[in-house]
């Protein structure tokens, strides 16, 4: 059975792995950026179509060594990739490489096109253009201290992209994060989730698509196995009527966002509706200082603004005692997990964290904080 490896944000292998057993995928292995499966294509389809955390589902292909250009050439010559699309196709190759002999990106790009085109031109006299955003095939190689790791893309854009989000706000959560931060606050899907800061509403939108069964890929369009030679369509299809069959219409429970910024709330409003969660979610215009509890009992997930510019902190400073003041006197025996970047910022909370998860946003190291208003 092939292998397939599936990235995530850093720090969301463990609860990936988690989430591509509970698809029914065979794992096989871990790393720091994501986890290795075994399965048939259809297994890939449907981890494409219904991972939450995963950023994109690569096939691995290659691995090698290589310090000099023509073995590197030689290298990629040993694999086919003629059987995956055809001359007229275009083709991308993505290049990053650390700590090796051959350093430069763009010249090791190259040298994995020529080798592959080379392959085209060998048996049909004609070669697949190169295209940089809508390749049908993409070629990923990941090079560390002179070790080849190549791999072909399965899923196009990237699948943080699900096709719901209209509009967002400024520092918008990718979805898989979000998503991916509602696992590791272990959130049971059964109860209330409230976002005080909710901004474009990924967090709650997220929550609402898991509780309701949404599949994540549904609202996309194409994902970049549909481009390669053996694309199944009667498999795809079968995955995705069985997603739809899967959903479930309502909830006994709802969803709460909050955010000062009328225009967030306005955009929020429009992409909770394009995700077809909007029933379930009710949005409000509020400053955080004022928040009363929607319900009697519910999780908070809070995301604020960091202070990414220079000047922003002082500012911050107030919104976060504002934050913390509305936890200790209104929110008592809730819990609440928050996500920041800024250290002294969640200082200025004056509360104990009981979890402490580190994370990336981006290329943001964050932290995940659980604190307990018992
Ligand atoms: C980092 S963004 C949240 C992004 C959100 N998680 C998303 O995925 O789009 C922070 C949000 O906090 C809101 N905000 C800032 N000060 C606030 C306050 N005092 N009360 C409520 N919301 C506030 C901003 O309007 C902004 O939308």
């Amino acid at each position: 059975m092939p292998e397939f490896f599936a990235s995530a944000p850093k720090g969301l292998a463990d609860a990936l792995e988690i989430e591509l057993k509970e698809l029914g995928l065979q794992v096989t292995g871990k790393a720091a950026s994501g986890v290795f499966f075994e399965s048939s294509w259809e297994g890939c389809y449907r981890a494409n179509l219904r991972s939450r955390l995963a950023s994109r589902i690569l096939k691995p292909v290659l691995e090698f060594t290589a310090y000099q250009p023509d073995e590197l050439y030689n290298q990629i010559r040993r694999h086919d990739f003629t059987k995956y699309i055809s001359p007229d196709q275009t083709l991308l190759i993505d290049a990053n490489v650390k700590e090796s002999k051959m350093h430069d990106q763009r010249f090791l790009a190259m040298k994995v096109k020529d080798a592959i085109v080379d392959q085209f031109r060998d048996k049909y006299g004609r070669r697949p253009d190169v295209e940089n955003r809508f390749a049908d095939l993409r070629v990923y190689v990941k090079v560390v201290k002179n070790q080849f790791h190549v791999a072909i893309d399965t899923s196009g854009a990237s699948l943080f992209q699900r096709g719901y989000r209209k509009d967002a706000v400024e520092a918008p959560l990718k979805e898989n994060l979000a998503a991916g931060l509602l696992r590791l606050a272990d959130w049971d899907r059964q109860s209330p989730l409230v976002d005080f800061m909710t901004g474009s509403g990924t967090f709650l939108i997220e929550g609402a698509m898991m509780a309701l069964n949404i599949a994540p890929g549904l609202h996309r369009k194409s994902f970049g196995f549909m481009k390669l030679a053996n694309f199944d369509q009667a498999a795809w299809d079968r995955q995705v009527q069985e997603a739809i069959d899967e959903e479930r219409e309502e909830l006994p429970f709802q969803f709460y966002g909050f955010d000062i910024d009328r225009r967030a709330i306005a955009k929020a409003k429009e992409n909770a509706r394009s995700a077809g969660v909007d029933h379930v979610i009710n949005f409000k215009t509020e400053s955080v200082a004022t928040i009363q509890p929607p319900v009697e009992k519910g999780l908070i997930v809070i995301n604020p603004p960091y202070g990414a510019r220079i000047g922003d902190e002082d500012n911050l400073r107030d919104v976060y005692r504002d934050l913390s003041h509305t936890l200790k006197h209104n929110f008592k025996n809730w819990d609440c997990w928050i996500l920041s970047g800024n250290k002294d910022l969640i200082a200025d909370l004056k509360l104990k964290a009981s979890r402490r998860i580190f994370v990336y946003n981006g290329s943001i190291e964050c932290r995940f904080l659980k604190y307990s208003m018992h």
